[in-house]
């Protein structure tokens, strides 16, 4: 059934979902890979939808496949899809530039993190209206980190308490991550986070969730088919 958006919802999230997926190995764009049976695209797109905040979603298809994407996202919310671009940078800056004017705060969640619970999503749109101009959720390192030269020397161990894993949803005003954009490289960062750090603006850490992992490998869509089928 589709999920209707509350009027007083003052949230829009944008869902990168335009990359190849180069590294899950040879097949379909990985926002449209089956887990358990449906898209990632659709199980992020969903668990977004349940959030009573979350007022609009924007997502960035890949070019080739808006059409596909909307039909398939019609059932599940009333979306906006608009084409993504060459970088990840480019597919958010093309979704911001389509989220209503309405909206003051803005999420941007992978589409790879596809079981990103709907209780993060709020943490992090909560801590935005509580007056964090942008916010991560995190988690604690837990392998030992070493820094290592091109000929894999050992350079130094580096201090893991000090480093966090840093995940999706991200949550800003929404004019400081049309700034950030506004000034970022296509290439520039792999988060969002980093384009704002770049700007000057503080970046507040919230608590991130272990079921917000990014599916990047087949390792991690076997671990995410697990985790689903467990319940
Ligand atoms: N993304 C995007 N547009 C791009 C590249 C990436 O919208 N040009 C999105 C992906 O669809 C994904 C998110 O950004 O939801 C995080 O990127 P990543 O996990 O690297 O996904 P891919 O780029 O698809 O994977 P790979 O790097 O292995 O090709
Ligand atoms: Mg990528």
């Amino acid at each position: 059934m589709t999920t209707q958006f509350d009027r007083r919802a003052d949230v829009a999230v944008i869902v990168p979902a335009a990359g190849a997926g180069v590294r899950l190995g040879p097949g379909a764009p990985k926002a449209l890979r089956p887990l358990c049976g449906e898209p990632l695209l659709v199980h992020a797109v969903r668990r977004v939808a349940e959030c009573p905040a979350v007022g609009a979603i924007v997502v960035a298809a890949p070019p080739d496949q808006v059409a596909t994407v909307r039909e398939l996202l019609a059932p599940v919310a009333p979306v906006t899809v608009v084409p993504g671009g060459t970088t990840r940078q480019r597919s958010v800056a093309a979704a911001l530039d389509a989220v209503a004017d309405e909206f003051d705060i803005v999420l941007v969640h992978d589409a790879a993190r596809a079981l990103a619970p709907p209780a993060l999503v709020m943490a992090v749109a909560d801590a935005v209206r509580a007056g964090h101009d942008a916010v991560i959720p995190v988690l604690p390192v837990v392998d030992t980190i070493k820094e290592v030269s091109a000929t894999a020397e050992v350079l130094g161990t580096v201090d893991r308490t000090v480093l966090r894993a840093v995940q999706t949803p991200q949550g800003f005003r929404r004019a400081v991550l049309v700034a950030a954009h506004a000034a970022a490289a296509a290439d520039d960062a792999s988060d969002d986070a980093g384009l704002v750090e770049k700007l000057g603006v503080r970046v507040r850490c919230v608590p991130g969730s272990e079921h917000a992992m990014k599916i990047t490998r087949p390792f991690d869509l076997a671990v995410a088919e697990l985790l689903l089928s467990s319940g």
